[in-house]
Formats: C-alpha cells, sequence, structure tokens
C-alpha cells in the first residue's frame, strides 16, 4: 500500500488555498503540463485561488493544456449546467489558458461510444496527464465512476446512480431536469495520471473519505482504488477528516 499525503486546513477556503499553491507550483514546474480538472462545489474555492494567482502575476496557464474527468451527455457547451460551461465561467475564461487547449467530453456526440474514444486519443495525443484533480461523491464516486462490480477502464457513458442525480439536482429546476447518463473518464484513465490530487471538504464527506482511504480497495467504493496509486495528495478540512 502506498503511502497517502494528506494536507489539513480549518475550512473549504483554506483547502483551496492549500491545493491551489501545489497546482501553481506544478504549472510554474512545467510550462505545457496536462492538468486533470474536475468540477463540482467542491474545486470552487480553489479556482478562484488561481485566478487569484494568475492575476497577481504569479503563474500564467498560456501552455497548459487541460483534460475534465467528466460531462453530463445531453448537455451543449452553452447549456448553464453542463461541466463545458463550469469550467468556462469558473476557470478558463478568468486566466490566460488557451480554449482550444481545454478538453471537456463531449456531452453531445451523436455517436456517444465514439466521443470516448476520441477523448482516450486526446490524451494519449496530449501525452497523458501530469496531475488529476478529483473530487469525491458522497457514494465514493471518482469523475462518474460509480459503484460497481468492477473498476472501470477507459472513457465510458455510465449511467447515473439516484443518489448522484438526487446530490446534483440542486444544481438543476428538478430531479426530472438532472441527465442521466454521463461520460467520465475511467478508473483506469484516472489512475495513469502521474499525479492525484483529492479535495475534499465537508462533515458528510467523513464516512466516504474514510472508507475511500482505509478501507478495502474495492470497486463499491471506487476512490478506494487511490490506496494503490503511487503519488496521491489529499486535501481536506477538518470537518471532512474527522473519522480519520
Ligand atoms: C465532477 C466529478 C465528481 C465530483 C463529485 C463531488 O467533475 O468528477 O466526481 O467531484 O461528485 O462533487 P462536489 O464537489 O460537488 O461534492
Amino acid at each position: 500500500m502506498n503511502q497517502i499525503q494528506i494536507f489539513s486546513a480549518p475550512n473549504a477556503a483554506a483547502v483551496g488555498k492549500i491545493a491551489a499553491e501545489m497546482i501553481v507550483a506544478a504549472v510554474n514546474a512545467k510550462r505545457d503540463a496536462v492538468l486533470g480538472l474536475a468540477t463540482g462545489s467542491t474545486p470552487l474555492p480553489l479556482y478562484g485561488e488561481l485566478v487569484k494567482a494568475y492575476r497577481a502575476g504569479e503563474v500564467s496557464f498560456r501552455g497548459i493544456r487541460t483534460v475534465n474527468l467528466d460531462e453530463y451527455v445531453g448537455l451543449s457547451e452553452t447549456h448553464e449546467q453542463s461541466y463545458r460551461y463550469f469550467m468556462n465561467e469558473n476557470l478558463f475564461k478568468q486566466i490566460d489558458i488557451d480554449l482550444s487547449n481545454t478538453f471537456v467530453p463531449n456531452g453531445t456526440a451523436a455517436d456517444s461510444a465514439a466521443a470516448c474514444d476520441a477523448y482516450e486519443a486526446r490524451i494519449e495525443a496530449l501525452g497523458g496527464i501530469d496531475l488529476q484533480l478529483l473530487g469525491i461523491g458522497l457514494n465514493g464516486h471518482i469523475g462518474f465512476n460509480e459503484p460497481a462490480d468492477t473498476f472501470s477502464k477507459r472513457t465510458h457513458v455510465v449511467e447515473l446512480t439516484e443518489s448522484t442525480r438526487e446530490a446534483n439536482k440542486r444544481f438543476f429546476a428538478s430531479i426530472d431536469n438532472v441527465p442521466t447518463q454521463a461520460i467520465t473518464m475511467g478508473i483506469g484513465t484516472i489512475f495513469a495520471a502521474k499525479k492525484l490530487v483529492l479535495v475534499c471538504t465537508g462533515e458528510k464527506k467523513a464516512e466516504i473519505l474514510k472508507r475511500s482511504l482505509t478501507g478495502d480497495v474495492d470497486p463499491r467504493v471506487p476512490a478506494s482504488i487511490l490506496q494503490f496509486h503511487p503519488d496521491v495528495t489529499v486535501f481536506a478540512d477538518e470537518a471532512a477528516l474527522k473519522l480519520i
């Protein structure tokens, strides 16, 4: 089992700050790095800090390439709940990244399976992921890799579980508007990244964080695969870490 580095901070804002320091250092060390990015509430303070660091002249994203973990099937990039829209608004438009170097799975492709293969080919053409940022779902999902009997391998289409749709309905008019499918990098895709950085905040995540980092490595807790990766850093607040 590999040693997972865990950094604790008092609250979500402070988690964003210390996680951003690591990302800024990674970008400054490799100007054309490939960053794997995540959406959701947890990385928002971190993205805010990256924007601040850019505005303060501490970092430039001009040569950086990004690949996002996932996208809802059926939502176009102008849909306010699409992950492409989220990334454009919360990060890309506010920094000096070249938008043509940012990639998110195509949720509106006529052939979703072909879009998944194209996404894998894209990641390979970029030379693989240097640093993959992750959040964690209440059921232990990473990306949209839901609990399953086996670990998924590569980018694929998933049926979202009711618990995930329920957790995400806060962003939609009602649960009926939450898409039922998504395209997600597979566990194998995520695992192939050189470095994994998990951000996790809030007491609600304490139980699943504990199971993921200290329980059995089991596809029914997808994030537990992190225990086998050689380079994992976790940034979490005290509430999320209270059981560890
Ligand atoms: C989003 C993603 C998801 C989220 C997870 C936690 O791109 O891959 O796995 O990281 O659902 O979401 P929040 O941060 O909203 O609790």
